[in-house]
């Protein structure tokens, strides 16, 4: 027979009731000296931290990175050496909605992989785009807070949508993805994953290359229609959370081929698109994608809010063999997000399980609320107290020469840049006569919303009609403006 444990306070002190507060004769007052019930009221005040500024309802779960292939002329970074395996968490998501909003609404969904390597954690915080809207972070803000809620009646709204979208030709590739069938997976299953930007791989030589990931579903992709989605909604806001807490429950472990694309570094210079431009992709006829290994995810986590809701992804954890490119984007997310995770989980973060790396740590960094572990004598550097001391080795193969005038710009144009020429591609030479119809119907369906102005819908018309003719005609019939 299994003991059952006495109720105690968060101080271990055994708790008398779980039903009674300590009051003065049956119908008295309650005392303040009733700590227990004080403290689990205090306690249930505090209960919410801030939620995600994006990125706010997704569910994740564990697993395994198991490198099939030699990368090593590619990169020296240990979890992708060939037979490495690397454990690793992973959170899906949605990107505007909040903490309690629908799954299946139409949106891109985050891909956040963290993998505790031998070497530091090495999180890829990506999307299930290889694209993004916008290509400088300084737009990054105004682009989310027109995707959220507005001012004067804090509804959505998707006059204010176009009305960004429309003044930023650089979102058509990415609006064109998110407004196919794409936009609404049926499961996190059944979606590919993407690093989304360059990054740089550095091997133990200190040869460079510039690479991509992408994380291929072995479910197959399977979409939701919108009017599939729409009735998901109805049905159940958390389908996507249970549909893979279930399978994994179940032991259907669902896995990723993890292919890369390679550029040799040089090549960067005068590929005919920015390779650095998060607008854009590499085609293949250029880069073809090279399988390295699988990824699986194998065990749900035991505590949404400890493992899921605390989980802290930030593109600056890189480990040794890979190093970040010039993406402007990219360089704005390694400020972002470990700003963000002082404020919303607190200064030590890292030291909470699910974000505690594996390998050890030896940092000078110390104190602080809810500090856990501290590093003792000497805490400072460099010191005679034969501390830990920096090792400059592991910054060779990182470094390359920029320079140039302080400025600010666009990018830097080459041969084929242009915001329409690659969802002008996807249009034409990869969605079926299905995917364009819905692809049209979708956003009729979209810039049909009451509070969408007559003058957004020509303009609604007119980026459509730059990506594609034929697309705006359609557009164009479905609004009502041919
Ligand atoms: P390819 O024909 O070699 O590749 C097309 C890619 O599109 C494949 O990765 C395919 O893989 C993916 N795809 C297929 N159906 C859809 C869909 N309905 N929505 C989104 N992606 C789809 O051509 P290119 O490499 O020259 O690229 C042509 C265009 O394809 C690009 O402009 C871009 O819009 C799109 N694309 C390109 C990718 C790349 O990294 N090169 C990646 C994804 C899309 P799968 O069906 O497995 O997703
Ligand atoms: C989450 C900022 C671009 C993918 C977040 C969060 C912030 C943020 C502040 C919340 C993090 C948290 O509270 O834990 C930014 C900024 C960007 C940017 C400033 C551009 C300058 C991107 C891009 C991608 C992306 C381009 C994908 C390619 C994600 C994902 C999450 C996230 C997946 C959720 C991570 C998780 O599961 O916890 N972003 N973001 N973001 N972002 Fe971005």
């Amino acid at each position: 027979m299994t003991i059952r444990p006495y109720t105690t306070t968060d101080a271990g002190v055994p708790a008398p009731s779980d039903e009674f507060s300590l009051s003065v004769g049956p119908n008295g007052p309650l005392l303040l000296q009733d700590h227990y019930v004080i403290q689990k009221m205090a306690q249930f005040n505090r209960e919410r931290v801030p939620e995600r500024v994006v990125h706010a309802k997704g569910g994740g779960a564990y697993g395994v990175l198991r490198i099939t292939e030699d990368v090593s002329q590619f990169t020296k970074a240990g979890l992708f050496q060939k037979g490495e395996e690397t454990d690793l968490f992973l959170r899906f998501s949605t990107v505007a909605g909040e903490l309690g909003s629908a799954d299946t609404q139409r949106d891109p969904r985050g891909f956040a992989i963290k993998f505790y390597t031998d070497e530091g954690n090495y999180d890829l915080v990506g999307n299930n785009t290889p694209i993004f809207f916008i290509r400088d972070p300084s737009k990054f803000s105004d682009f989310i807070h027109s995707q959220k809620r507005r001012a004067d009646n804090n509804l959505r709204d998707h006059n204010m949508q176009w009305d960004f979208w429309t003044l930023s030709p650089e979102s058509a590739h990415q609006v064109t993805f998110l407004m196919t069938d794409r936009g609404t997976p049926k499961s996190w299953r059944n979606m590919h994953g993407f690093g989304s930007h360059t990054f740089l791989w550095y091997n133990a030589a200190g040869e460079k290359f510039w690479v991509k990931y992408h994380f291929k579903t072995d479910q197959g992709i399977e979409n939701f229609t919108d009017a599939e989605a729409g009735a998901v909604i109805a049905q159940d806001a958390d389908y996507h959370i249970r549909d893979l807490f279930t399978a994994i429950k179940n032991g259907d472990h669902p896995s990723w081929t993890v292919n890369v694309q390679v550029m040799p570094f040089e090549a960067a210079a005068d590929y005919r698109f920015n390779p650095f431009d998060l607008t854009k992709v590499w085609p293949h006829a250029d880069y073809p994608e090279i399988t390295i290994g699988k990824l699986t995810l194998t065990r749900n986590p035991e505590n949404y809010f400890a493992e899921v809701e605390q989980a802290a992804f930030e593109p600056a954890n890189l480990v040794p063999g890979i190093a970040a490119s010039p993406d402007k984007m990219l360089q704005g997310r390694l400020f972002s997000y470990p700003d963000t995770h002082r404020y919303r989980i607190g200064a030590n973060y890292l030291q909470l399980p699910v974000n505690r790396p594996k390998a050890p740590v030896h940092s000078y960094n110390k104190d602080g609320a809810m500090r856990y572990s501290n590093p003792g004598d000497p805490v400072y550097a460099p010191n005679s107290a034969n501390g830990p001391a920096a090792d400059p080795s592991f910054f060779a193969g990182e470094s390359y020469q920029v320079a140039g005038e302080i400025i600010r710009s666009a990018y830097r144009k080459h041969a084929e840049d242009d915001d329409f020429v690659q969802p002008r591609a996807l249009w034409e030479n990869v969605l079926s006569d299905t995917d364009r119809e819905h692809l049209v119907g979708n956003i009729v369906g979209h810039a049909s919303a009451p509070e969408v102005t007559g003058d957004m819908k020509k303009r609604v018309v007119e980026y459509w009609t730059n990506v594609h003719k034929d697309l705006g005609h359609g557009v164009a019939a479905g609004l009502g403006l041919a």
